[in-house]
């Protein structure tokens, strides 16, 4: 609900649980005055102090006497540039004379039923929502920002968005545009972001702000493994289940920027939006920039409450997914059984025996395209290799078909390889400054989807293979990060667009796949989890988690993705060993009970197995199909702390109804003299007896105040999974 007070001016957005409150004030200024656990609705603006601070200077309109006012201490809902307030600024516009000044003052505000939509990027969408719009102005140059705010009441989500709309005479360079600024009064919190690097992504790091500004973000073009745009801000003493926290995801899957700032006066502000690095927007008079969308939430009950809110909203609110109200299926994907080495009976005899054992989604990954024999060649050659896959998909899919099974393409359209025709054709379609030779990554260039045509050309060549054949699933990949930013199809003063325009290329080319094949389910992929973030999830509702398929570090890699992002987005497989990355064994129950923490699935030549491995995969599958829904749409809880807890790795999954619950542990390595172990579940109904893997039953109160006893494993990497059926 979001309320305008017309008596004190006040704009009060509330969710379920929290309350977010903004003022402008008499000098235009708007303040804001609240976020937090949620309140009636007061005017907060009383909390703000004033008092003459040295080297805080003070607007011009204040006069030369009242120097207690300053926008460099005040808390404010979108900081200005250059005039006065020397903390972090949300937007810089280089104005015609070269200023990089902007002033932003309340012009209105506007509270509408329903979402505001943003022109060609991901939003989160719905019936049930509220928007407040706010528009700031700078007097001086007529530069105007609209601040967007969208209201989820029922999942305790806040977005925000700004539009800026030059509504000068001159035409201005914007170099920075924040989406959201977020000020605090006090700045004794914890920054907790989510970091790491190829095979091995966000791992939860957390520290004290310290004074000054504490940046996490991504300079290689896409959101990356290296750090995720989303973050949480808490309480030293929030936990888990107690304590307030703030978490932040960005909707953007390029270079991004998520900075917070420890003020003087220790005071935080926290920004996020687009990387300012290598930015810069040329907006003529009339036209208007869009920043991408963020979320928020504030939770009063710890990170888990936090993590909750997020799951809700990304599943109900974000994610377009041509499988809802219904299970997602089970894959097997040929990727890690042959690499590019096959042909059309290797894999339908990979999927023959994945098919006998209950998988339903074959998954031709790499290799089947242009002259893709190795990573070095072929890639915009979107035709199929028929000397691999002879009649192309129109012979191979219907084989697929024939066991009962639907069918699944790998494709990279981002990248060219330079032993390719496209690449001998158009070299010019590749992201790379005149004259000056571009770096490589694994291989290969980058195509500028900033351009029309080249998107134009690799999607007419895609839906060429697309209609060949009944295709249920592509996996969209990206293997390398972006360099040599410069596009042929811009003038030299608009080379700082190419970074964001590529962004929006791949969203336009995304946006077209839904719209043409909206049964098609996508996952996304970038070398695993180079660009796992909100706003992908938009277009692809799983994204292949990372290329590190080891049970092991799994078990810390999807526990901090699962932080924001829900079970059902989190590509998960089951892969052989020894692992490929990490060379450790792990039982195959064992990856399977990891793997069902995510979208499961398959990803080793089944026919090597054993018959006893055999036999665990079909009943994997079973398990995994019983309890697909309750994974992918129930309340997930973290039993144990994986980053610190070496013992054992436990969570849950519990039905919204609280009638069902899946517990599922594994250990670490054997240990001698293992204590006696009692689990404490959470989330259940206390007032309900549960009975736990068909046989005994417990009380939820006990369950989850003295805990359920753990047996005395033997041997490394063991896991157990308990499935609770509440009986009355
Ligand atoms: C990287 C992906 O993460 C893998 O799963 C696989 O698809 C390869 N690319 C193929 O080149």
């Amino acid at each position: 609900m979001i309320v305008y007070d017309k008596g004190n001016g006040t704009y009060t957005l509330h969710t379920r649980r929290t309350t977010y409150q903004m003022k402008a004030d008499a000098h235009g200024v708007l303040l804001h005055t609240y976020y937090g656990p949620r309140l009636d609705g007061e005017d907060l603006s009383r909390l703000i102090q004033y008092a003459d601070r040295g080297f805080s200077g003070s607007p011009n309109e204040l006069g030369r006497t009242d120097r207690t006012y300053s926008l460099d201490t005040l808390p404010q809902e979108y900081s200005t540039c250059g005039v006065g307030d020397f903390r972090l600024p949300s937007a810089e516009a280089e104005q015609a004379d070269g200023s990089l000044l902007l002033d932003l003052r309340f012009a209105g505000g506007e509270i509408r039923a329903g979402k505001y939509a943003l022109e060609g990027l991901p939003a989160f969408f719905g019936d049930s929502w509220e928007t407040l719009s706010v528009r700031l102005r700078d007097p001086h140059s007529g530069m105007e920002a609209e601040l967007l705010y969208g209201v989820d009441e029922e999942d305790d989500l806040i977005t925000r968005a700004v539009r800026l709309i030059n509504r000068g005479k001159e035409t201005v360079r914007l170099r920075r545009v924040m989406s959201f600024c977020l000020d605090f009064r006090g700045a004794d919190m914890d920054l907790i972001t989510f970091d790491g690097g190829h095979v091995r992504e966000r791992r939860p790091a957390r520290a004290p702000l310290r004074p000054g500004v504490q940046s996490v973000g991504s300079l290689r073009g896409t959101s990356s493994h290296q750090h995720n745009p989303f973050v949480i801000l808490c309480g030293h003493d929030t936990g888990e289940d107690h304590g307030l926290c703030y978490g932040a995801a960005l909707l953007y899957s390029g270079g991004f920027l998520a900075s917070a700032e420890r003020s003087q006066f220790e005071d935080c502000r926290l920004v996020m939006g687009i990387h300012p690095h290598h930015f810069c927007w040329t907006l003529a008079p009339g036209e208007t920039f869009t920043a991408p969308e963020a979320a928020l939430v504030c939770s009063p009950d710890g990170l888990a409450g936090m993590t909750r809110c997020f799951h809700r909203a990304i599943r109900e609110r974000l994610l377009r997914d041509p499988c809802r109200g219904r299970r997602r299926p089970v894959l097997i994907n040929n990727w890690e059984a042959t690499e590019f080495h096959f042909d059309a009976d290797r894999l339908v005899g990979i999927a023959r025996e994945a098919a006998s054992l209950g998988v339903e989604l074959f998954v031709m990954d790499d290799g089947w395209f242009g002259s893709r024999d190795s990573d070095m060649s072929g890639l915009g050659d979107w035709t199929v290799n028929e000397k691999k896959l002879p009649g192309g998909l129109e012979a191979l899919v219907p084989r697929i078909k024939a066991l009962g099974m639907q069918f699944g393409l790998w494709i990279e359209p981002e990248m060219v390889s330079e032993d390719s025709e496209l690449y001998r054709t158009h070299p010019d379609w590749a992201l790379g400054a005149p004259g000056r030779p571009q770096a490589r990554g694994r291989a290969q260039l980058v195509l500028d989807f900033s351009r029309r045509e080249v998107r134009d050309h690799i999607y007419e060549a895609l839906r060429r293979v697309l209609d060949s054949a009944e295709v249920d699933y592509i996996k969209w990949d990206m293997n390398r990060s972006l360099s040599d930013v410069w596009s042929a199809a811009l003038p030299a003063d608009r080379q700082g667009e190419v970074y964001h325009r590529y962004v929006l290329g791949v969203y336009d080319m995304l946006e077209r796949l839904h719209r043409d094949y909206p049964a098609m389910l996508m996952e996304g992929c970038s070398g695993g989890g180079g660009r796992f973030d909100a706003g992908m999830l938009y277009y692809t509702p799983q994204i292949w988690c990372s290329d590190n398929t080891d049970a092991i570090d799994r078990l810390t890699i999807q526990c901090g993705t699962a932080f924001c992002y829900p079970a059902g987005t989190i590509g998960a497989h089951v892969s052989a060993v020894p692992n490929a990355q990490t060379g450790r064994c792990t039982p195959m129950e064992t990856r399977g009970v990891v793997a069902m923490c995510g979208t499961f699935g398959y990803e080793l030549d089944l026919s090597r197995c054993t018959p006893e491995e055999k036999e665990t995969v079909r009943r994997q599958v079973q398990t995994y199909k019983d309890r697909a829904r309750l994974i992918q749409e129930g309340d997930y809880y973290r039993l144990t702390d994986p980053f610190y807890e070496e013992r054992y790795a436990a969570w849950e999954h519990v039905s919204p109804d609280r009638r069902e619950a899946l517990v599922s542990l594994v250990t670490g390595s054997a240990r001698a003299a293992m204590p006696f172990l009692a689990l404490r579940l959470k989330g259940l109904d206390p007032a309900r007896r549960y009975r736990v893997n068909g046989g005994e039953l417990f009380g939820g109160a006990a369950l989850m105040y003295a805990g359920y006893p753990l047996p005395l494993f033997q041997g490394d990497y063991q896991a157990v999974q308990l499935y609770l059926e509440a009986v009355d």
